[in-house]
């Protein structure tokens, strides 16, 4: 099923969708999460965002982190299907504001972009900004890290 992933992801062209199966994954297993699509969902990041371990205490994240989330649903017959991937990517200070420097960005698992902040399909992607400024906690930039229980470390 990774194989799949990566190949359906990477037809995005999007490079992070090409290589996030590198990073660290945060997360022990597969966790179903409510805020995306109650998909299995499971949090990964690249080498420069790895204050994301740190959670609570990780401060602002460097330019340059970028944090993905593959996800699946499993139909009624027990058949996994690929869900959408969520990239966020922390942009230059005073990039956007108003998302607090994050670039989030949709992939469908055709490979199709659906949005990504400040280009194409921008209003897409914009439910993504809201919720993720308004649910950290102040010391967090945005990021919303996962339930305890099921932190990788
Ligand atoms: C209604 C709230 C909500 C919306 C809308 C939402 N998220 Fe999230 N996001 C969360 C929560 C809560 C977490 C952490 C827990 C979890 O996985 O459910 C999270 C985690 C993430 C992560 C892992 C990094 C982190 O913050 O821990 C990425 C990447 C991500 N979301 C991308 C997106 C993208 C892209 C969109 C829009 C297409 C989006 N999210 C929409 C609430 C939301």
């Amino acid at each position: 099923m990774l194989d799949d992933l990566r190949d359906s992801y990477a037809k995005s062209g999007d490079e992070h969708a090409e290589e996030f199966l590198d990073w660290r994954r945060y997360s022990q297993r597969p966790y179903i999460s409510a805020t995306h699509g109650n998909r299995y969902v499971q949090n990964y990041g690249n080498e420069i965002g790895k204050s994301y371990g740190n959670y609570e205490q990780s401060g602002t994240m460097p330019e340059g982190s970028v944090f993905a989330k593959d996800s699946f649903g499993v139909s009624a017959n027990g058949q996994a299907q690929l869900g959408p991937l969520f990239l966020m990517e922390k942009m230059s200070t005073g990039w956007n504001t108003a998302s607090d420097d994050w670039r989030y960005t949709l992939i469908m698992p055709n490979g199709q972009v659906v949005g990504t902040t400040k280009g194409e399909g921008d209003g897409n992607v914009e439910f993504c900004i809201a919720c993720h400024l308004h649910g950290a906690v102040d010391s967090a930039d945005s990021v919303l890290f996962l339930p305890d229980e099921l932190r990788a470390n």
